[in-house]
């Protein structure tokens, strides 16, 4: 379908019914500057496109269709899960009681807003086995720096200001190596092995003095589990560091394990990767951060308190001598808090065994329906992702990874993850979610499977895709170096 792209300001200025808005009035005595004063009468005619009404709608009606989401089809963005949010969650959010509170109110007014916070924090320690969490970090990357900052407080802390390594595996989301580097640790890389976890024993020789701790994500960004996850958090612990766990993945752990059970002292989590927040892009998000009782003093503030051995009165807490400060105002998002409440309180301790089970079988669905078309770099079982590549096709008929993702375009299709994670060659991570339908993988499926067939009989139908766009292929360099965001 090709979508008109101006700007409403371009379209033909036809509209008679602006005109209307725009002409002096000459039906109403124009006493109006007599009864509000001379300083508020227009001295320029308005700065409005002179449309119709009908002319405005249709402009912006195709504009919406131009954004292409969940609610559209399926869309496979591994590592980034846009995975259905249902909308009872947006009401909760939207409730009176909630909408209209201020975070500079005396707390004695929001016991309502604290109670679900901390209600919040104790179904989380559930859920992730931990004994506090903290809500003011932003998105996943924010809690990533809250939860090094806290590690490296707790050294401070012990004066153990040697320890300034942080090791990270090679296939660690980029977040991982730029939030370490942020709180100053030296990042020491971590070899995957064969099987795409981490090489135990190239670990086994980075592990010295000098490390504060570990970063890893499980599953990990090739969408495998780590097997030998238990060993790797108790070398780490042995040596005196501390074990950061990125739960951006969440989304295949739920109820079937717990990062807390697993040895590790930190974990953030990705509300809108996990508990069905709408997508944050950084800001507006949230990232809470969760932690064993030894990191407790450097939670960032303030810290929500119970302040009655009956629970219903609760305070903010900000003396705190030796918390790492601030890292947003207040709490944090608490809109978001509220989503993921009500998505906890929605599915229940066996709904969200069955998101996490939903996750994993849709994923290894799709990957057994395109097995035999893609190379399968890794053969581990894949958990709520997967990764195929273009390796075939590019070596014997010159097709990328990008051709394939542009041709999935005319599909109807959002392409997956491209070139990511960094140690795999033309890599595309699947991940379907566990909202996914049967009807919307089986539709991606005989699409992936149809365009490996056109690359052996039609290639350059690939290497042109897409075609039904309004836009075919932008030069991304010179779009990125050069952009021109006004014509
Ligand atoms: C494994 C992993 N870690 C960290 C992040 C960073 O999260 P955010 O984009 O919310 O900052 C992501 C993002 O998707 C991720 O997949």
């Amino acid at each position: 379908m090709k979508y008109q792209t101006n700007l409403i300001f371009d379209l033909p200025q036809t509209g008679d019914n602006a005109n209307r808005i725009l002409k002096k009035c000459d039906v109403i005595k124009p006493n109006f500057a007599e009864f509000y004063g001379e300083h508020l009468l227009r001295e320029k005619d308005l700065n409005i496109p002179n449309l119709s009404e009908i002319q405005v709608l249709r402009h912006y009606t195709n504009m919406s269709a131009k954004n292409f989401g969940v609610e559209n089809g399926p869309y496979p963005l591994g590592s980034c899960t846009m995975k259905y949010n249902p909308k009872v969650n947006e009401n909760m959010a939207n409730l009176p009681g909630f909408r209209n509170t201020h975070p500079l109110q005396p707390t004695e007014t929001v016991q309502g807003n604290l109670t679900l916070l901390y209600n919040l924090e104790q179904q989380l320690n559930d859920i992730f086995g931990m004994d506090h969490f903290t809500f003011q970090p932003s998105a996943g990357a924010h809690g990533e720096l809250t939860g090094i900052m806290m590690i490296k407080a707790y050294h401070e802390a012990n004066e153990d200001f040697e320890r300034t390594v942080m090791l990270i595996p090679d296939s660690a989301h980029g977040t991982n190596p730029a939030s370490a580097a942020m709180a100053e640790f030296e990042i020491r890389e971590i070899k995957s092995n064969a099987d795409g976890l981490v090489d135990v024993e190239d670990l086994k020789q980075k592990i010295d003095d000098k490390i504060a701790g570990i970063m890893l994500t499980n599953p990990n960004t090739l969408g495998l589990f780590e097997k030998e996850v238990k060993e790797i958090t108790g070398l780490i612990h042995e040596a005196g560091g501390l074990c950061y766990y990125d739960g951006a993945n969440a989304n295949a752990i739920l109820m079937q394990t717990r990062p807390g059970d697993m040895g590790f002292d930190v974990v953030h989590l990705n509300v809108h990767k996990t508990f069905g927040t709408p997508h944050g892009g950084g800001g507006p998000g949230a990232g809470p951060v969760g932690i064993k009782k030894i990191l407790e003093p450097f939670l960032p503030k303030p810290v929500i308190k119970k302040l009655d051995a009956d629970q219903t009165k609760f305070i903010l807490d900000y003396d705190r001598p030796q918390s790492i400060g601030k890292v947003r105002a207040f709490t944090g998002s608490f809109s978001v808090c509220v989503k993921t409440y009500a998505y906890i309180l929605a599915y229940g301790k066996q709904g969200l065994a069955e998101v996490s089970e939903a996750a994993v079988a849709n994923a290894r669905y799709l990957l057994e329906r395109v097995r035999d078309s893609y190379h399968v770099p890794y053969q581990e079982p894949a958990m709520h992702e997967f990764i195929i590549t273009a390796a075939w096709q590019k070596e014997k008929y010159g097709i990328i990874t990008t051709d394939i993702a542009k041709r999935l375009i005319d599909y109807g299709y959002h392409p997956p993850t491209v070139y990511f994670p960094l140690i795999v060659q033309e890599a595309m991570m699947f991940e379907p979610t566990d909202t996914e339908t049967l009807e919307g993988l089986e539709g991606l499926a005989d699409a992936l499977n149809a365009i490996a067939k056109e690359a052996t009989e039609n290639p350059d139908l690939l290497k042109n895709a897409p075609h039904n766009m309004s836009i075919t292929r932008p030069d991304e360099t010179k779009a990125a170096r050069n952009p021109i965001l006004k014509v």
